[in-house]
């Protein structure tokens, strides 16, 4: 046999041997692979080592130096491969489903309770005409305080009763190894906070649309309560609006009380009593206590009231033209009577056991 095709043989190999040994995916892939190369008794290095005996007498020096040389890549590739799979950088060919295994039960999420209280109050207002709109939860001393008719020196602007929030100056106070702060201010130059109710989005709504305006807002807002089984320093309210010529109390009334007689889901003679006591709120006039006769006992859901002509001015209305009313409701409240909820805090302790039941 020619030097030349004893030669090309071993390439062969070499090529062959390197593709299986590199592309082997687990222990089994690597074993058979050795055997079928590097095996004493059948491998096909000893095929061709056998076949030397028919290489010419002159060349056999340079087929056994070249016959070596495979060998030795052969095992060095093989101890590379081991290597590779041993630090775990080949994954498992095994298929990574065991469909031999019985079923088990897909555990669903689901959607908190007061996100489905929410989601019902927004069905049911959607239903009267009123679009749910969003507004930050961040405010500013305008939509806060000013532009609701909240003077200057009115207590609910006492920092006792809100979250002013602050920015860190960078420096440490001295001694004391506490980050120096400062009010964060708005654009204004007025203190920033957490809004304390959702009526600022009434002003944010009426800033940017023309009357008539029907809306409901449900969101998040913000007071520095010590945490009990009834109060909690963050909680949800739904705010309605509507402005429109000649929108008066007993569409306010009428309102709530479809919007309680279908959310209660009540048919034919029973149906849900609005009563309303005389209040105060600077944003609206008159203003009212809103209660609702519901499982034999009155129960009190919120605060309304005629918007107040000094807000519609604010927001550029002519309280000659139109006139409103608007309404504000905890959300905790409804959802804890509902569900025969005790605790607040159970709302937003994320214990699933608690969470799962709803
Ligand atoms: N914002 C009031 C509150 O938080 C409720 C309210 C809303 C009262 C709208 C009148 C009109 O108590």
């Amino acid at each position: 046999m020619a030097l030349k095709d004893f030669l090309a043989e071993l390439d062969t190999l070499e090529s062959d041997a390197r593709a299986a040994l590199g592309s082997a995916a687990d222990a089994g892939a690597l074993e058979a692979a050795r055997v079928e190369y590097l095996g004493a008794k059948a491998g096909r290095l000893k095929a061709i080592q056998k076949g030397m005996g028919a290489v010419d007498k002159a060349d056999k020096p340079a087929a056994g130096q070249r016959l070596n040389a495979v060998k030795q890549a052969v095992e060095a590739a093989l101890e590379d491969a081991q290597a590779k799979l041993n630090s775990g950088a080949v994954k498992s060919a095994a298929p990574a489903i065991d469909a031999t295994r019985p079923g088990r039960p897909v555990r669903r999420g689901r959607l908190h309770p007061i996100t489905q209280t929410i989601e019902r109050m927004k069905e049911i207002m959607g239903r009267l005409g009123f679009t749910a709109v969003e507004g930050p939860e961040i405010e500013d001393d305008w939509h806060n305080f000013v532009a609701l008719n909240i003077p200057e020196i009115h207590p609910a602007r006492d920092p006792l009763d809100n979250f002013y929030l602050s920015v860190a100056s960078g420096q440490q106070a001295e001694g004391s190894g506490q980050q120096e702060s400062q009010a964060a201010l708005g654009p204004d130059g007025k203190p920033l906070l957490l809004r304390s109710q959702t009526s600022t989005v009434q002003i944010r709504t009426m800033e940017t649309t023309p009357p008539p305006v029907r809306i409901v807002s449900l969101g998040r807002v913000y007071r520095p309560d010590t945490a009990d089984a009834t109060h909690y320093p963050m909680f949800h309210q739904m705010e309605g609006l509507c402005v429109a010529p000649g929108v008066t109390m007993a569409d306010l009334k009428g309102v709530l009380q479809m919007f309680w007689q279908s959310y209660f889901g009540l048919e034919g003679e029973e149906h849900v009593d609005v009563r309303f006591r005389p209040s105060f709120f600077p944003f609206t006039e008159p203003s009212v206590e809103c209660d609702i006769w519901h499982d034999g006992r009155w129960m009190e859901i919120g605060g309304a009231g005629m918007v107040d002509p000094n807000v519609l001015r604010a927001v550029g209305y002519d309280p000659e033209e139109v006139t409103g009313f608007a309404f504000g409701l905890g959300i905790e409240r409804i959802c804890m009577r509902q569900h025969g909820i005790t605790d607040i805090r159970d709302l937003y302790a994320n214990d699933v056991r608690f969470l799962a039941q709803f």
